[in-house]
């Protein structure tokens, strides 16, 4: 297992360039060009999410990326079989099982793993079997952190929203509770031996406290990035939230940021 306190990777998810191509039903913005690009800016892996009513990313953008990209594919899935085949078929880096509701914006909770064990444990097998690494988005929960761990995943991936919700609306101690919750869950998902991701809803503002944990190994950031490239541009607003990530890990450690 890597060792926590270790360089933090930043996956760049793009599922919100495919948004603003599919508004208008044509080819631009170009998701590949911001993969690429992501890339070049710094991200160690592309995280893109097809969903079942394929809002945003398509078929067709999973198999292009595949082939375009040469940092991992961080695929996030429900757990259908329709997805499984998918994964099964491309094999990406890694598969994060993400829960899914037609009606809901974007992903708006963690995953009920702990009602689902049996299911899930049989659903994600032939995905490790075929060498993907297999990551559970859930919320910061001990019943469900222990529940991934029994099911064999090798990763989970905690739910930031929460916490990132409470600083945009100004509830500061609704925030530091989330944040220490995210810090204890962190730790103890570690001590069980799994490794942690984190991500959801994450900003500029919000991404130090959680870069800082020691235990995270890996950030997965969209809907902000792709928001703040409108006014920077997507390779500026990548080095910038790279370089706050790489701040809060140095301060955490004593050894000061810039
Ligand atoms: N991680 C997971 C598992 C997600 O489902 C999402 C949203 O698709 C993200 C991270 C990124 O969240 P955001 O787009 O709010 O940065």
């Amino acid at each position: 297992m890597a060792q926590p306190g270790g360089r933090l990777r930043l996956g760049v998810n793009i599922d919100h360039v495919a948004t603003v191509r599919n508004a208008r039903g044509g080819t631009t913005p170009d998701p590949m060009r911001a993969a690429r690009l992501a890339e070049m800016a710094g991200a160690d892996g592309i995280t893109a999410h097809l969903r079942e009513d394929r809002r945003h990313i398509t078929d067709a953008d999973i198999d292009a990326l595949m082939g375009a990209i040469s940092i991992p594919l961080n695929f996030e899935m429900a757990a259908t079989a329709e997805m499984q085949a998918i994964a099964l078929r491309h094999r990406p880096h890694a598969v994060c099982i993400v829960p899914e509701r037609r009606e809901e914006r974007t992903t708006e909770g963690g995953l009920e793993v702990a009602r689902e064990e049996n299911r899930l444990a049989h659903f994600i097998a032939p995905l490790a079997e075929a060498g993907c690494r297999v990551s559970i988005f859930i919320a910061a929960d001990r019943r469900q952190i222990e529940a991934a761990h029994r099911i064999g995943a090798p990763v989970i991936e905690l739910h930031t929203g929460a916490y990132c919700d409470a600083h945009s609306e100004g509830r500061f101690a609704d925030r530091d509770a989330e944040l220490q919750r995210l810090g204890e869950m962190c730790a103890f998902a570690h001590d069980l031996g799994l490794e942690v991701h984190c991500g959801h809803g994450l900003t500029y503002e919000t991404v130090k406290p959680i870069a800082a944990f020691p235990e995270v190994m890996e950030l997965n950031i969209g809907h902000f990035l792709i928001g703040e490239a409108i006014f920077s541009g997507l390779d500026s607003a990548i080095r910038r939230m790279r370089a706050l990530m790489d701040d809060a890990r140095g301060e955490a450690l004593g050894q000061g940021g810039a």
